[in-house]
């Protein structure tokens, strides 16, 4: 593995003094992750180096072209002050996934955890102390090659920041209201839906920015074929229990692979509940909504967690879900995954990382 070098800011920041007051992704850590790929040389020169703002030619391909890619994850601070990580691995995989069908250079997986884990560890200060928040973890990949032909890049850089944040709607664990979009698409199977690519939240903030002028928090996304089929919500996937059975949209490759996902559905799983991965239609939710067995909604991602959807919008209908409140499932999940992520409880699946 290469050496990642260090070097050390002359000028640390001052710490956020309220934990409380967080919010998400506006402050930075002292330091972030840089590393290079050059046509022929491959990636090269990782380092930690003051956070900074970096030069850049205003013809980079990644502000023309958007071959761009990112992840996030998260470091936690368990109560006896260890750090954990929570299933690293399964973020790289996906930044491979992502770098494959946008045509940049893979990352070594196993040398990006670690790069992950370094910088943590340089910034472990960061890392808040109180219930609910974390360090909020960026690595993403852009393409730098000035010019303005439409082909893959040969230059690259990876780089990873870091954030401390609380959570990240402003209802915290309180249901969100959600806004079924109808008229504008995020993805279609084949384009790059399944992946973390920059120009799939481009594509989302036109009815995002709508959808919160009615104030509400996000969009769900049906397909966009048909316009019926249930896809994603706006920062997370999305899970509906009717009756007895948990059900969220197949990952059929215009949906996020999400981690969350993944790990709710082996959890709900290891309690011996029924889970289908399915096709499921917006009008079947309606209906379900209407006679009674649509008994929670809840989204899952890194930045959402487990958040609960109180309300949804299609149409002219209102779908009131759990009286607005958390439903039990929702609130079992939010409980086990964050005791797991925060180290209060046992990690049978031994999904953590701690960060020495
Ligand atoms: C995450 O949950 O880490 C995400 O990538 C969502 C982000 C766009 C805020």
């Amino acid at each position: 593995m290469q050496e990642i070098k260090l070097e050390l800011t002359k000028h640390p920041k001052a710490k956020p003094q309220d934990e409380t007051k967080l919010g998400f992704g506006s402050i930075f850590t002292d330091h972030m992750f840089v590393m290079n790929y050059d046509k022929g040389q491959g990636w090269h020169d990782p380092r930690i180096v003051p956070y900074g703002d970096i030069p850049l030619s205003p013809a980079a391909m990644c502000f023309h072209y958007g071959q761009a890619v990112f992840e996030g994850m998260k470091a936690y601070r368990t109560q006896d002050d260890r750090i954990l990580l929570f299933r690293p691995e399964k973020n790289m995989a996906r930044l491979n996934a992502s770098n494959d069908r946008l045509c940049i250079p893979p990352v070594d997986e196993a040398f990006a955890v670690q790069a992950v884990e370094k910088l943590v560890s340089v910034e472990k200060d960061w890392i808040p102390h109180i219930d609910g928040a974390s360090l909020y973890i960026r690595p993403f990949i852009i393409a730098v090659d000035p010019h303005l032909g439409v082909h893959p890049g040969h230059h690259f850089l990876f780089m990873i920041l870091c954030c401390p944040v609380g959570a990240y709607y402003p209802e915290g664990l309180n249901p969100v209201r959600i806004y079924v979009e109808d008229q504008y698409v995020r993805a279609v199977r084949g384009g790059m839906g399944n992946t973390k690519a920059a120009g799939n939240y481009a594509a989302s903030l036109k009815a995002q920015d709508e959808a919160e002028k009615q104030n509400y928090t996000q969009v769900l996304w049906l397909d966009g074929v048909e316009r019926k089929y249930i896809e994603e919500v706006g920062t997370m996937n999305v899970f509906f229990v009717l009756d007895d059975e948990v059900v969220t949209p197949a990952l059929q490759g215009s949906i996020l692979p999400g981690i969350t996902r993944m790990s709710a559905i082996e959890l709900l799983q290891s309690w011996g509940m029924k889970v289908s991965e399915r096709p499921i239609s917006i009008q079947e939710i309606a209906d379900a909504s209407e006679s009674g067995r649509l008994k929670e909604a809840f989204g899952t991602g890194t930045a959402a967690v487990i958040s609960p959807i109180g309300e949804l919008k299609w149409e002219d209908r209102r779908m009131c879900i759990h009286d607005g409140k958390i439903g039990p499932i929702s609130q079992k999940l939010y409980d086990t995954l964050t005791g797991i992520q925060w180290g209060k409880l046992p990690d049978p699946m031994g999904w953590t990382v701690e960060v020495k």
